[in-house]
């Protein structure tokens, strides 16, 4: 009789055990930021535009636009690579996945959205995020940084773009990131 009912109560509490844990759960707790930090980022992004082995590649294109001389209207898959320098033998240290869309008229602007992820160093696995209007034909120009994974956890910042070299096929672009972060 007396283990009939410590049976009952156990099976009570392992019920409501389960009952909690199925429950919608929620906790507000004050905001109690860690120091944050902020990290200067130097690299050379190596993007590949035809060819044997291209980083960038364009996945869709409106047809009405198809026969402008600008790009318009143009989706790219990106997967470029992020090296210490603009040499072709530079170190590889991570590399930039994303989408970029490309906008023109008679600014060619574009918006990236790209997650440049470190393979190398301290930040190795680390990301930053970038989603970011980028008037790519400008010489100088900024992108926002919003957000990152792993030591950029929580990061918000600013990248100084510069393009270094550019032709039909390849394009160097030098990053001047500067992010705060947990
Ligand atoms: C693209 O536009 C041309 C001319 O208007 C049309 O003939 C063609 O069928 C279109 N192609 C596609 C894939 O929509
Ligand atoms: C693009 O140019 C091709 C060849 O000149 C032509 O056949 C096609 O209709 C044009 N497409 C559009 C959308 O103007
Ligand atoms: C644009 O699309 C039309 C129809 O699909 C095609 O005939 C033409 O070659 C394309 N033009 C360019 C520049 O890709
Ligand atoms: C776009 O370019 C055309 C021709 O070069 C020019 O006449 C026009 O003013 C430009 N529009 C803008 C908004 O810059
Ligand atoms: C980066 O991290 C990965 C996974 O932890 C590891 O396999 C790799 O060797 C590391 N690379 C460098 C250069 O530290
Ligand atoms: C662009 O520059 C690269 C690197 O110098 C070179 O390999 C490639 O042939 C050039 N492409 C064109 C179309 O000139
Ligand atoms: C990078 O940007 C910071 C400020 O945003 C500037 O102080 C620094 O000189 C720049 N470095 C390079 C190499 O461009």
């Amino acid at each position: 009789m007396k283990g009939t009912f410590v049976l009952t109560w156990i099976l009570i509490i392992y019920l409501s055990q389960i009952a909690v844990q199925s429950q919608y759960y929620s906790e507000i707790l004050p905001y109690d930021p860690e120091p944050v930090r902020v990290t200067n980022l130097h690299f050379y992004l190596h993007e590949t535009l035809n060819g044997q082995n291209p980083t960038a590649v364009n996945i869709a294109q409106a047809n009405i636009t198809n026969n402008s001389s600008v790009p318009f209207a143009i989706l790219a898959v990106v997967d470029d690579i992020l090296k210490i320098g603009p040499e072709d033998n530079s170190e590889v240290i991570g590399n930039a996945q994303g989408l970029g869309l490309l906008l023109a008229g008679n600014t060619t602007t574009g918006v990236m959205y790209s997650d440049f992820g470190f393979t190398a160093g301290k930040f190795n696995g680390s990301s930053i995020s970038i989603f970011s209007r980028n008037t790519i034909i400008e010489p100088g120009r900024e992108v926002a940084v919003v957000g990152g994974r792993g030591k950029f956890r929580m990061a918000k910042g600013f990248a100084l773009l510069t393009t270094y070299f550019l032709n039909a096929t390849a394009v160097i672009i030098e990053f001047n990131v500067t992010v705060i972060h947990y």
